[in-house]
């Protein structure tokens, strides 16, 4: 409990002016109750994070409590969906101080929302059986990734297709790194805009509109 402690007093004194406490606690369901402790220096806010998972249909739920640095609270809903075989949507909110009291973290957004993706999941370098998933909520890209999963001392080839939120897209990036305990390896790993009746216009706009800008300063600067 010391160092924490000093590095907040630490920033207190250097800028930040504050010295932020949060509940920690992480459990099942969509609520959980821990201790109260000090936020590191940087982490500015208190989060609630939500996380609903399906596998093979089976649903489950998890709750976490922490400090946060406030950038992250904005990264959105973080959604991927491979269909019946996995979905995994996680919620965030931020609260600080006496807010904390009455905030509550909205369920997931399963709506479907017109947009679909290929996909398939295998493990083990099974057949990826691709079919079409239908997206729902904040999902608008399309995801493809694979790679090598090391956990617990066995490796899996993984080959995963689905819907996924922009947040998803934002983060991924072919290469290693740690997550969950596991250590991740992706060879593979990219987002399109995912096609559907009301996402294709936007979807092109955005897409469009800054390769002709880029395009148009090129001209200009050559
Ligand atoms: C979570 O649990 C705490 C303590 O039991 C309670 O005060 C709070 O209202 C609960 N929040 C929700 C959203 O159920
Ligand atoms: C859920 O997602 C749909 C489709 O993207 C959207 O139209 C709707 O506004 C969302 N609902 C909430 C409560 O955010």
């Amino acid at each position: 409990m010391e160092a924490p402690l000093a590095v907040c007093i630490l920033a207190a004194l250097l800028a930040t002016g504050t010295c932020l406490q949060c509940e920690f606690c992480t459990g099942a369901g969509n609520n959980c109750t821990g201790s109260m402790q000090t936020c590191a220096a940087g982490q500015d806010s208190c989060a609630f994070i939500r996380t609903d998972v399906t596998m093979v249909g089976v649903k489950g739920q998890s709750f976490l409590k922490s400090c946060l640095p406030s950038s992250e609270c904005k990264v959105g809903p973080i959604s991927v969906n491979f269909g019946q075989v996995m979905t995994t949507r996680t919620s965030i909110v931020c609260c600080v101080g006496d807010a904390c009291r009455t905030t509550t973290v909205p369920p997931a957004n399963t709506t479907l929302n017109g947009r679909s993706c290929r996909g398939c999941y295998a493990l083990n370098a099974g057949q990826c059986n691709e079919q079409t998933i239908a997206c729902t909520g904040p999902e608008t890209q399309c995801i493809d990734i694979a790679g090598t999963i090391t956990s617990g001392g066995s490796q899996m080839q993984t080959v995963m297709k689905g819907c996924a939120s922009e947040s998803v897209c934002a983060n991924i990036k072919v290469g290693s790194g740690t997550f969950a305990g596991s250590s991740v390896d992706l060879t593979t790993a990219k987002c399109t805009v995912a096609s559907g009746a009301v996402g294709v216009a936007p979807g092109l706009v955005e897409i469009l509109l800054p390769a002709l800008a880029g395009l148009l300063l090129l001209k200009l600067l050559s």
